[in-house]
């Protein structure tokens, strides 16, 4: 691969290293989506608990001065975790702290995966897996979902993991996009199976699906497990970015030693402390979208859109129009979603996040206008 790159860019920098240089980087459209109905990102539609206001209201500037201590937060996510129906009995050491999960999963790969290893994941899945994998010179190989329906395939993974014992497998559940769900004892079963291979369940959105390994997972008997979990987008911290890593005691170490000392900052550690204790807050969010989701799928199906609803606060429309079109249009109608152009299996559609009841009518009502 090396003997491929040049020494320096074309416009006479040094050159990066091989796999920087080959490297297509995420991005995504981020710009000018302040005061817009903003359906595009699966964020919280609503803002995080008045307590994390209050917090935020109450930071000191000595605590802006000071480098951040994180004293006592992993004992605060496990003790939600218990609330949210987890086993007791994870110690802090098995916790991580991260700038969100992209952080996490840039650390994961960074210190798991060596150049020609493989990462085994899924497709389509959510865009940063493989970037972070790319930047190590690994080799990505993802199988896609099954059919009309999106399922997860779960016997090619397993013929994988048997065939050449990837490094990792990286598993979105419930996978965005498309929302498919594996349950929770058929990730611990594929970790079980192999061990010679970091298993790492995304489950940023769980939460909206309850198939979450945590309660059942025990990570003595498999070692390899390993969970990502996030205040972005129930909890509504996006913006703050804080994110964690639960598993084994080696792993967490792991994966913590490519990491700075003082990469999460003070602010969101403040925030995190508010969210993670203010629970029935999140519950009560949680609830409403169930709820907005419901309602527009009813409503998707009284107007003969063709959709695709599984687990997550998000779904997948086929315009009759081209996505471009909608998209320029809800934009000027102040609404943003999500194309999902280029993406295998699923070009042609759209991801809208669910918000609010209320949110999601007025969705319906201007995407109806635009593509009656
Ligand atoms: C599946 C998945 N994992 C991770 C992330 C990033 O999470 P965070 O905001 O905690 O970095 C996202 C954000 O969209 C996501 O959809």
């Amino acid at each position: 691969m090396s003997d491929t790159i040049q020494p320096f860019t074309p416009g006479g920098a040094p050159a990066a290293r091989a796999a920087v240089e080959q490297l297509k980087a995420y991005s995504a459209p981020l710009e000018g989506r302040r005061h817009m109905l903003r359906l595009d990102f699966n964020e919280n539609t609503i803002g995080p608990s008045p307590l994390v206001a209050q917090a935020l209201r109450n930071f000191s500037t000595e605590e802006i001065a000071v480098y951040p201590e994180y004293d006592g937060l992993r004992e605060a996510l496990l003790q939600n975790l218990v609330e949210t129906g987890c086993r007791p009995g994870l110690k802090p050491a098995q916790v991580g702290l991260f700038n969100g999960v992209d952080a996490a999963i840039h650390a994961v790969l960074q210190a798991y995966g060596d150049a020609g290893e493989t990462l085994l994941t899924t497709a389509p899945t959510f865009g940063y897996y493989s970037p972070c994998a790319g930047m190590q010179g690994m080799t990505i190989k993802a199988i896609s979902y099954e059919g009309e329906t999106f399922d997860f395939p779960l016997a090619a993974i397993q013929e994988a993991l048997a065939a050449r014992t990837p490094r990792l497998l990286l598993i979105c559940n419930p996978n965005n996009p498309t929302g498919t769900r594996l349950p929770a004892d058929q990730v611990i079963a594929l970790a079980a199976s192999a061990p010679g291979t970091l298993v790492v369940v995304d489950e940023l959105y769980e939460a909206f699906t309850g198939d979450s390994v945590l309660p059942s997972a025990d990570f003595t008997a498999t070692p390899n497990l390993l969970v990502f979990r996030s205040l972005a987008k129930t909890a509504g911290l996006a913006g703050l970015r804080i994110g964690f890593a639960i598993g084994h005691a080696d792993v967490v170490d792991r994966v913590s030693r490519v990491t700075g000392p003082y990469d999460v900052n003070s602010v969101a550690v403040a925030a995190a402390f508010a969210a993670l204790a203010d629970q029935s807050y999140v519950d009560a969010y949680v609830a409403e979208v169930l709820r907005a989701r419901d309602w527009t799928v009813e409503a998707l199906l009284q107007a003969d859109v063709r959709h695709h609803c599984d687990g997550g606060n998000y779904l997948l429309i086929w315009p009759r129009r081209s996505v471009e079109e909608i998209d320029a249009a809800l934009r000027s109608e102040g609404i943003l979603i999500r194309s999902m152009a280029g993406k295998p299996l699923i070009d042609g559609c759209f991801r809208v996040s669910i918000g609010t009841t209320s949110q999601m009518q007025r969705f319906m009502e201007a995407y109806l206008s635009i593509d009656p």
